[in-house]
C-alpha cells in the first residue's frame, strides 16, 4: 500500500496558530473531565470514605485488568445542564479477567447516586455499545434510584434498563451485578435481573421499599438488614449468589465470575497484531493540524498519515469528488475504509463516490471509518438542478443500509445534512467520538443568525411594518452566541450526542481498540441490502 507523502508544514505559523488553540481545547476539556472525576465534591467523597467505601473509579481500577486497554465513555455527560459532570455515574470499556466488559457504575457521593435524565441516556447508550458488540455487562450498584425532582422524565424510559439486562441473558451475554449500598425500588432489579450477583456484606441494601417505606405501606416495623441485607439474600430470598466480606473481596470474585463466563461472548475478533507498524509521522503533530477557523478546510491525509499503520492509505478515487478522500488503510492491523470530509462541502460527485465506496466495503466486509468535517451538502441553483438532494440522498442511502461497522469522529465541522451523510449519531455508528475543536449544528451561527434575521425581515415586509434593526442587530449576535455555545464540542458531548470528546493525540489508540470489539460481531451473513437508489 501507498505511504502518505505528507507535507505538513510545523513550522508556519499556521500550525503554531492550530496548535495553540487546540491547546485551549484540551485544557477545557481536562477541567471538565477534573469535575466528573471529582464527583459530588470534597464534602461527599470524603464522608464516603470515611464509611470505608471506594469511589466509582477506585471500584473500577480493582475490578479490571491492570496495563489492559480502559476506554471510559461519555465522562462529561450532563456538562453544561444543572447536574453535576458525569451524570452521577461512570461508564466504561474495561478489560475484566481478560474480556472487555461495559462497566456502569453509579458514583453514589453524587446525590446518593441517584439516577437523572442524563444519568439515564448515559446507562442507556453503554448499554446499547455492550449489546451491539456483545459485550458483557458489569453493574456496580449503589443508588438513591431515581432522583426524585426529575422523576417524570426518567421513571417510564428507565423501565428499559431492566427489560434490556433480560435480553442480554437471553441472548447469551453475561450480566452481573456488584451491590455496594444502596438499591432500592426499581434499582433492585439491576440485581434482580442480572445472571450474577454479589452482594457486601453489611452494605447492600437491596428492597423494594426501605423501612420507612414498609411502615407507610403496612405499619410493619423493620431494619435494612431484615428486609434487604446481603446475609439475607444469600440465605433466605436467593437473591444474592455470593456474599463478599467486602468491596475488595466483591471485586475479586467478579473478576472469578468472569473468567469462567467471559469467554462465551467472543464470536469473532482477534486481538490486533503487534507487528503492525506505527504511523511514520508523529501523532503530537495532530494538534496543529485542525485549522483553529472552522470555515478553513484543511487535507485530513495529514491526520490519517498520524493514524493509520504505516501511514499507508490507498486511496479510492482520487481524482473524483475530490472534497471527500476515501481509501483503505489498517488500523492496529485492522483493515478498514475512510471517509473524510476534505473542503466542507459536499457536492453531488462527492456524494456519488461516497455511496460507491460504502458498497465496496460492504461487498468486501471492511468496517468504515467516517472523519467529519463538513459543511454540508452544496447549496445553490446549479446544485439543485444537478440533482444535490438525491445525490446526497444516494449517499445518505448507503449509510442508512450500510450493514458494516461504523466508526465516526468529528475532526472539525458537522454541519446540516451533511452530519447525517458522513454517519452521525442518528445513524448509528458503533462507536462516535469527537475532537475538542469539534463543532456540530444544523448549521454555522452566522449563517443561522443571518437565516432568521432575512426570516424576520421578510415577515415585517408581508405585514408593511418597519424592520427594527437595532434589534436586528442584538437578536443576531445574541443567537451567534447561544448557536457557537450549544455547538462546541463539551456542549455536545454533554447532551450525550457522542461517546466522548478525545484528545486527537489518541485517536489511533481509541481507533484500535474500537476496532478490535465491533471485530467480536462480524457483520449480518445476509450483507447490505440498500434501499431503492434514486439516480
Ligand atoms: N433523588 C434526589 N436526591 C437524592 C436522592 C434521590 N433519590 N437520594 C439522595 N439524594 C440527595 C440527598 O437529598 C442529599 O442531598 P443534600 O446533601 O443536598 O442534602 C444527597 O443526595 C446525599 O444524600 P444522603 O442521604 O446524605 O446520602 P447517604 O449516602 O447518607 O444516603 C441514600 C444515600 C441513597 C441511601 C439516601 O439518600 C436515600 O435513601 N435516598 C432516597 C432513596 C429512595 O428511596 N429513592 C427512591 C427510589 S425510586
Amino acid at each position: 500500500m501507498p505511504a502518505l507523502a505528507d507535507g505538513l508544514d510545523v513550522r508556519g505559523e499556521a500550525y503554531a496558530g492550530n496548535r495553540a488553540a487546540m491547546l485551549e481545547r484540551l485544557a477545557e476539556l481536562d477541567a471538565a473531565l477534573d469535575q466528573a472525576r471529582a464527583g459530588g465534591g470534597e464534602k461527599y467523597t470524603t464522608r464516603h470514605h470515611a464509611r470505608g467505601k471506594l469511589l466509582p473509579r477506585e471500584r473500577i481500577e480493582l475490578l479490571v485488568d491492570p496495563d489492559a486497554p480502559l476506554l471510559e465513555l461519555m465522562p462529561v455527560a450532563a456538562y453544561g445542564s444543572d447536574f453535576a459532570v458525569g451524570a452521577s455515574v461512570v461508564t466504561c470499556i474495561g478489560f475484566v479477567s481478560g474480556t472487555p466488559c461495559v462497566i456502569i457504575a453509579n458514583d453514589p457521593t453524587v446525590r446518593g447516586g441517584s439516577v437523572n435524565p442524563y444519568s439515564l441516556k448515559k446507562t442507556q447508550r453503554a448499554g446499547e455499545i455492550a449489546w451491539v458488540n456483545r459485550l458483557p455487562m458489569v453493574n456496580l450498584v449503589e443508588s438513591g434510584g431515581a432522583d426524585l425532582p426529575t422523576q417524570a422524565e426518567i421513571f417510564i424510559p428507565g423501565g428499559r434498563a431492566f427489560r434490556d439486562l433480560t435480553r442480554f441473558s437471553a441472548a447469551g451475554i453475561p450480566t452481573l451485578a456488584i451491590v455496594f449500598g444502596n438499591a432500592t425500588a426499581g434499582g433492585a432489579y439491576i440485581p434482580g435481573m442480572s445472571d450474577y450477583t454479589i452482594l457486601v456484606r453489611d452494605r447492600a441494601k437491596v428492597f423494594l421499599g426501605g423501612p420507612p417505606l414498609v411502615k407507610m405501606a403496612t405499619g410493619e416495623e423493620s431494619d435494612d438488614e431484615t428486609l434487604g441485607g446481603a446475609q439475607m439474600h444469600a440465605t433466605r430470598s436467593g437473591l444474592a449468589d455470593f456474599v463478599a466480606a467486602d468491596e475488595h473481596d466483591a471485586l475479586r470474585l467478579a473478576r472469578m465470575v468472569l473468567a469462567r463466563v467471559g469467554g462465551a461472548t467472543a464470536v469473532g475478533g482477534p486481538p490486533p497484531d503487534p507487528s503492525a507498524p506505527p504511523p511514520r509521522y508523529d501523532a503530537d503533530e495532530l494538534l496543529g493540524v485542525p485549522s483553529a477557523d472552522l470555515r478553513v478546510p484543511y487535507d485530513p491525509r495529514h491526520v490519517l498519515a498520524r493514524i493509520v499503520d504505516g501511514s499507508e492509505f490507498d486511496e479510492f478515487k482520487p481524482r473524483y469528488g475530490t472534497a471527500l478522500v476515501t481509501g483503505w488503510a489498517h488500523v492496529h492491523s485492522y483493515p478498514l475504509g475512510v471517509l473524510a470530509n476534505a473542503r466542507g462541502v459536499l457536492y453531488s460527485e462527492e456524494a456519488q463516490k461516497a455511496a460507491q465506496f460504502i458498497q465496496l466495503a460492504n461487498a468486501a466486509r471492511v468496517p468504515l471509518l467516517f472523519l467529519q468535517n463538513t459543511t454540508g451538502y452544496m447549496v445553490g441553483a446549479r446544485y439543485e438542478q444537478q440533482g444535490i438532494i438525491k445525490h446526497g440522498a444516494l449517499m445518505i442511502n448507503a449509510v442508512s443500509n450500510s450493514r458494516v461497522p461504523h466508526l465516526t469522529v468529528n475532526i472539525g465541522a458537522s454541519y446540516g445534512a451533511g452530519n447525517y451523510g458522513m454517519c452521525g449519531r442518528a445513524y448509528d455508528p458503533r462507536f462516535l467520538f469527537a475532537w475538542p475543536n469539534a463543532k456540530s449544528a444544523v448549521m454555522g451561527p452566522q449563517q443561522l443568525a443571518g437565516v432568521m434575521s432575512i426570516v424576520a425581515r421578510q415577515a415585517a415586509a408581508a405585514k408593511g411594518t418597519e424592520y427594527d434593526e437595532e434589534a436586528d442587530a442584538s437578536m443576531r449576535a445574541m443567537v451567534e452566541h447561544q448557536i457557537e455555545a450549544q455547538s462546541a464540542a463539551l456542549a455536545m458531548s454533554g447532551r450525550l450526542y457522542d461517546d466522548g470528546v478525545i484528545d486527537p493525540r489518541d485517536t489511533r489508540t481509541v481507533l484500535g481498540l474500537c476496532l478490535w470489539l465491533v471485530s467480536r460481531r462480524p457483520p449480518d451473513e445476509a450483507g447490505a441490502r440498500f434501499g431503492v437508489f434514486r439516480m
